[in-house]
């Protein structure tokens, strides 16, 4: 089983490149399939993720021709089947987006039902309310979602939470019905916004996104398009976050910085020095870090996905800091992995509160969790000595070539399969 071995202590220091969103990427994928047209898309992040996605995709008729890593024709006019029983999509959260897109397209759609991070419930009545208000009969048997319509009729659609999956794919089935779509409550994640965007250079008629009232008229078909994904904006964070935890020096490159604002202003508030330019940012932690108070909240608030790595962080900082988590309920099973590591951290419900440290210590955890993994492993590198991170599977899922860009920072990193392995990373590095 592959691990990631990790001696900590350095700063982390230099340049890495941020790829494409991954959870752009996904409904972006799941809606090239609307179109008989061909479309090329660019920026497609190489994670575990978009490649179940697209293999099932495949697996159901899709043409799918990628052009090395990060590029892919998508031909989707001979797809022989609505169903998608794809085993390895029980895994990931995104494979509801399959029965917006088919649906639309083809008004029936049977998907299996997703998994993805257990990070707490994750219920998917809004996704459920929006495809039955557009005239779609929804039934979840068998461990799958099947929607059904004679036809798909335009509605105004109130979101009772503010939710990503149903706010993308009821856009996406609307695009395709008769008539005016009116969804309220929208969320308004870089990600929305980048899939209507995508939707429109297809020929879709969708205003709004970003705001939280999008405004779809329906239209009858789509057709061809190129399109280019936008970067990541948890990734970014994610990168700006190892700089204050290790006491680093990071340009993060390839940003859009207007998504980082909330990230940002954390980083600032807890005494890290933030420079921003056109497309890229560097974060550099020579203070010692000051304590703060955090609430997960949709966009524009800080991302629920970067809860974890601030956690991390404020272990660090001087004081006493309160996390509350406000989306997810089961996201702190990650902090008895920190506390094993020296963090002083007391979670109650969905707050943790945390007493500064001075340094985390070395010891062998698991990833419970894709995000949780990624702020584990910056964990790791701060702490003095040796640690190993298992189940990095989910870590691959979300991050291309994590360990690698860390490498490029300066960062003591290997992937390891054996204890032998261990012991070869120890002297090469001790
Ligand atoms: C997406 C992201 C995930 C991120 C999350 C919040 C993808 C593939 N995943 O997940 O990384 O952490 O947004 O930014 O893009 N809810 C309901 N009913 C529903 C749908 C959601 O009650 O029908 C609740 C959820 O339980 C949760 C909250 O709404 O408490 C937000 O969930 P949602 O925005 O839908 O998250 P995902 O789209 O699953």
């Amino acid at each position: 089983m592959e691990q990631y071995a990790i001696k900590g202590g350095n700063p982390l220091v230099g340049e890495v490149e941020i790829g494409g969103a991954k959870n752009a990427a996904l409904p972006i994928l799941a809606a090239s399939l609307m179109t008989d047209e061909t479309v090329f898309i660019e920026n497609i992040p190489d994670v575990r993720d978009t490649n179940v996605l697209m293999s099932a995709m495949q697996d159901i008729g899709v043409m799918m021709k990628k052009e090395g890593r990060h590029k892919a024709t998508i031909n989707a006019a001979n797809i022989n089947t609505t169903v998608v029983t794809n085993d390895k999509l029980k895994k990931i959260r995104a494979s509801y987006y399959l029965v917006g897109a088919l649906l639309g397209k083809y008004k029936e759609a049977d998907v299996v039902l997703p998994g993805g991070c257990d990070i707490g419930s994750r219920a998917i009545d809004q996704h459920i309310k929006g495809f039955e208000a557009l005239g779609a009969e929804v039934k979840i048997e068998f461990g799958r979602i099947r929607a059904k319509a004679e036809h798909l009729r335009g509605n105004h659609i109130y979101m009772d939470v503010v939710s990503v999956g149903a706010t993308i794919n009821v856009m996406m089935a609307a695009t395709l019905a008769e008539g005016k779509t009116i969804i309220e409550n929208a969320a308004k994640e870089p990600h929305v916004v980048d899939l209507a965007n995508f939707l429109n250079s297809m020929g879709a008629n969708i205003r709004g996104a970003g705001t939280d009232v999008i405004r779809i008229q329906g239209v009858q078909r789509l057709h061809g398009s190129e399109y280019m994904i936008i970067p990541d904006q948890i990734e970014a964070g994610t990168f700006m976050f190892a700089a204050a935890i290790t006491k680093g020096d990071v340009t993060v490159k390839n940003v859009i910085t207007k998504h980082l604002e909330s990230i940002t202003s954390k980083l600032l508030e807890i005494g890290c020095e933030v420079k921003e330019e056109d497309d890229c940012v560097r974060v550099v932690a020579s203070k010692p870090l000051k304590h703060t108070q955090v609430k997960t909240l949709p966009y524009p608030g800080f991302p629920t996905d970067m809860q974890p790595q601030i956690t991390v962080a404020l272990a660090l900082s001087q004081g006493t800091s309160i996390v509350t988590e406000s989306i997810f309920e089961n996201r702190f099973k990650y902090v008895d992995e920190l506390i094993r590591m020296g963090a002083n951290i007391k979670v109650e419900g969905n707050v943790a509160v945390i007493n500064g440290m001075k340094k985390y210590t070395g010891a062998s955890i698991s990833a419970p969790d894709l995000r949780a993994g990624a702020a584990l492993v910056l964990a790791a590198l701060a702490a003095e000595g040796y640690s190993t991170v298992d189940d990095i599977r989910y870590i691959e899922r979300g991050y291309e070539d994590f360990h690698i860009k860390l490498q490029g920072l300066g960062a003591q990193i290997d992937l390891i399969e054996t204890e032998r392995d261990f012991q070869k990373f120890k002297l090469k590095t001790g």
